[in-house]
């Protein structure tokens, strides 16, 4: 196993006590677990849901899976990918040191015969660096952020391997409602204005942010799902990080909306300064106030089946109502 210099808090010891005196029984799934004093929302679940539904389709495709929960909180999702994903190894990393017993407490829960997991408490950055320095790259990268922080992207796709997933959270509902345009601009380089589909625009913009990125680095992804949550708000994609740029930036491109009719549209980046729309053929920016922002625009339900596993797998106990087929293409 690699080593690393985070602090590790602790390695396969016996089960330790929580430090802290609050203990805060929860069930998610039919896996119970302590969050103690931890950040921890059970409206949340159906996020986990997805994750572990996505990682266990990726262990049945590639046969390997080693996960990378990069904000664990209490580490719900590690043990969730260790039992119900049957992940390989998972490093389950906190920057908040006071939740190391209460997530090593609940990862023994996975059992140590088959399952192989590790505790540390680092700047989740630092995590992403090290990782890719050593050459130890991560099937699957989950980063369940607060707000819209953004500025680990980049050093995220360095260590997750290429066909590996990148699994991204907002939670920063002022920004996708187009309330703060220049905050927009500086974590995802959409400049986002007040739009009737606000919630929409914050998956997109979250993606457009996470393919400008991508770009940098000589790949591309590709959304296998999103999801928005009101409460919170909280926007959640699944990316397949993949090498290659977008060919010709396609999907990644402006949204306009008319304010005077309500129209929105495309428009490419070529397309720039000559926008317009059919309730007056006259340039919108010059006629009256449009709103575009840049972000992802490509379909965001579309999805090819190659390998599929249904919710109602018999292998999980819960069902979601949601039947999911994705392709996992390997290059
Ligand atoms: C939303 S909570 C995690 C909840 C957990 N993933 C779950 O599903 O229950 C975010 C966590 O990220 C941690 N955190 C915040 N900033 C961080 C950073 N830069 N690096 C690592 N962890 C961080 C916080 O201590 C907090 O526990
Ligand atoms: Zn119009």
């Amino acid at each position: 196993m690699v080593s690393y210099h985070l602090k590790p808090f602790t390695i396969f010891g016996p089960s330790p006590s929580p430090k802290c005196c609050i203990i805060r029984p929860e069930t998610e799934r039919g896996l119970i677990f302590d969050v103690g004093d931890t950040f921890f929302r059970q409206e949340s679940a159906t996020g986990r849901d997805l994750a572990v539904l996505s990682a266990a389709i990726y262990k049945k495709s590639h046969n390997a899976l080693r996960v990378l929960d990069a904000m664990c909180g209490c580490g719900v999702r590690s043990l969730r990918y260790l039992v119900e994903a049957d992940a390989d190894f998972v490093l389950a990393n906190d920057a908040n040191e006071d939740c190391g017993k209460i997530i090593s407490g609940n990862l023994e829960k996975a059992g140590r015969e088959r399952k192989s997991w590790l505790v540390t408490h680092s700047d989740a950055t630092r995590v992403f660096a090290e990782c890719f320095l050593k050459r130890d790259y991560f099937d699957l990268i989950d980063i369940d952020s607060f707000g819209s922080e953004s500025s680990f992207l980049r050093d995220a796709m360095r260590a997750v391997k290429l066909n590996g997933l990148l699994y991204l959270t907002s939670t920063d509902g002022f920004t996708s409602g187009g309330h703060r345009p220049q905050h927009s601009l500086a974590a995802y380089g959409a400049y986002i204005r007040p739009t009737p589909y606000s919630n929409e625009i914050g998956l997109r913009m979250l993606i457009g942010g996470a393919v400008r990125e991508a770009s940098v680095l000589g790949y591309h992804v590709v959304p296998l799902f999103s999801y928005y949550s009101f409460h919170g708000p909280v926007f959640r994609v699944m990316l397949q990080v993949r090498r290659g740029k977008l060919p010709k930036n396609r999907h990644y491109g402006f949204t306009s909306y008319c304010t005077k009719c309500g129209n929105s549209g495309e428009v490419s980046w070529t397309e720039l300064g000559q926008i317009s729309c059919s309730c007056s053929n006259v340039c919108l920016t010059t006629y009256h106030s449009s709103r575009f922002a840049c972000c992802f625009r490509a379909a965001l339900d579309r999805a090819s089946p190659l390998c599929s596993l249904s919710s109602r797998d018999s292998r999980f106990g819960w069902g979601m109502g949601l039947d999911l087929q994705w392709n996992w293409e390997r290059s």
